[in-house]
């Protein structure tokens, strides 16, 4: 039997007491979690003291390595062309990584967009592609490549062997109050990043109250860890802060994102989505140091929607099916006439959540139909009678729930409040 060099209760104290970890304690903490050898309840103790405590960017830099070492590294040098990469925080109603990876591959860029699915009131990109009749998530590496090499993108589920210390790490913080610390969060996200093997990152930090991180402060000290963890491992990488108060574009739900992302590719959609897929896309191919296009050019002229259907359809799916529709809608009306002082990010999160869009355990099944639909937004004139959502849902039963939610998370009165504006920083 082999002898383990520490004893995690010793690295737990050390943290506890605000001592700087080793390296030697770091590998070794996350690669015995990784092997079983370090229990659940000694790992949520030292994520707790971490969450309390914090960490140095030595000590984040570390985890993060170990991270990384604790599964496959990826290669796409075998690629006829340079990839970028983009990464969220999470959002509602972000759904710009569906139009964004086929529009940068239509500019010239390859675009692997190793993903996740939704968990609580932020939705999950496989869960929206899903919506996509016969489209598949899983690939093999050898799939990935082929369909990146012929499409120039490909979105799919990020396999087991990528990183499994953060998979192990991220369902425990999840049930211990212990997701939102900035050293854990940034090596979770940089690990897995890092282990895909893209060459370039630009990163899209939330902020508000529908964001992990609704403070801007935070939003930016989370940036400016990450973009470093970034280009210390030699991947070019950028964030941009950006808002989360309002939520993105005018759907939240799989199946109305999917419809939304395709008005965007063929050259229409709400202006905050297509400002955002386009200064998103920019930075990814300036990152890159090439260009075949521009972004703006290739929703207009409709390659970008080629790509996105090249793309749908070596997964399976047919591009061109009609979407799933609930069965079940619910109109909220305007009780009088005024100016819509807000719309809460977090509030719609939460009802598109309950109508059944989100789940609330992994590995539960979500409603492709479900959602919530807008039709204001804050500052807009709005006349009583007026319908200013809709609730869409295939279980009607979970419509008072979503109201619930939805109390308080818009206004009607004389001003709009103050707001976020879409672009709160840009970290380099
Ligand atoms: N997303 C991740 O992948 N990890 C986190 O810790 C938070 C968000």
């Amino acid at each position: 039997m082999s002898v383990e060099p520490f004893a995690a209760v010793d690295v737990i104290a050390a943290k506890r007491d605000h001592q700087l970890l080793t390296d030697a304690q770091i590998d070794w903490v996350v690669d015995a979690y990784t092997r079983g050898v370090v229990a659940d309840e000694q790992m949520s103790a030292l994520a707790m003291a971490i969450l309390l405590n914090g960490m140095t960017r030595a000590e984040i830099a570390r985890w993060t390595q170990a991270m990384i070492n604790s599964g496959e590294r990826m290669s796409w040098s075998r690629l006829s062309r340079p990839t970028a990469d983009k990464h969220s925080t999470g959002g509602v109603g972000d759904k710009i990584t569906l139009p964004l990876a086929p529009l940068v591959a239509a500019c010239g860029v390859a675009v692997p967009q190793l993903s996740g699915r939704g968990l609580g009131h932020t939705g999950g990109t496989l869960d929206k592609m899903e919506a996509i009749a016969g489209w598949r998530a899983a690939l093999s590496n050898e799939q990935m490549f082929a369909v990146l090499e012929s499409t120039g993108a490909v979105i799919c589920a990020a396999g087991s062997g990528l990183a499994p210390a953060d998979k192990k790490l991220y369902a425990l913080r999840d049930v211990t109050g212990t997701v939102p610390a900035i050293p854990l969060i940034a090596s979770s996200i940089m690990s897995k990043k890092i282990a895909e093997g893209t060459g370039a990152l630009v990163l899209d930090v939330k902020t508000g109250n529908g964001a992990f991180m609704s403070e801007p402060d935070r939003a930016r000290e989370l940036a400016r860890t990450m973009v470093d963890l970034g280009q210390a491992a030699g991947v070019r990488t950028v964030a941009l802060v950006t808002a989360m108060d309002v939520p993105l574009g005018r759907t939240a739900g799989n199946a109305l994102e999917v419809r939304e992302a395709v008005e965007v590719l063929s050259g229409g959609g709400p202006a905050d989505v297509v400002e955002l897929t386009v200064l998103l896309a920019e930075e990814m191919l300036t990152l890159a140091g090439t260009r075949t296009k521009h972004p703006a050019d290739a929703l207009r002229d409709g390659s970008a929607l080629e790509v996105w259907k090249r793309m749908v359809r070596a997964q399976g799916g047919d591009p061109d099916a009609p979407l799933p529709v609930a069965g079940h809608q619910h109109h909220v009306i305007a009780e009088r006439s005024g100016v819509l002082t807000h719309l809460h990010a977090m509030g719609i999160g939460v009802a598109a959540w309950r109508l059944g869009a989100g789940r609330a355990r992994q590995g539960e099944p979500v409603q492709a139909g479900a959602g919530v639909e807008w039709f204001v937004q804050p500052g807009d004139l709005v006349v009583e009678g007026q319908t200013l959502m809709t609730l869409h849902t295939d279980t009607p039963e979970r419509i008072p729930l979503a109201l619930q939610a939805l109390d308080g998370a818009y206004g009607i009165g004389t001003a709009a409040h103050a707001r976020l504006p879409l672009i709160v920083d840009r970290i380099s």
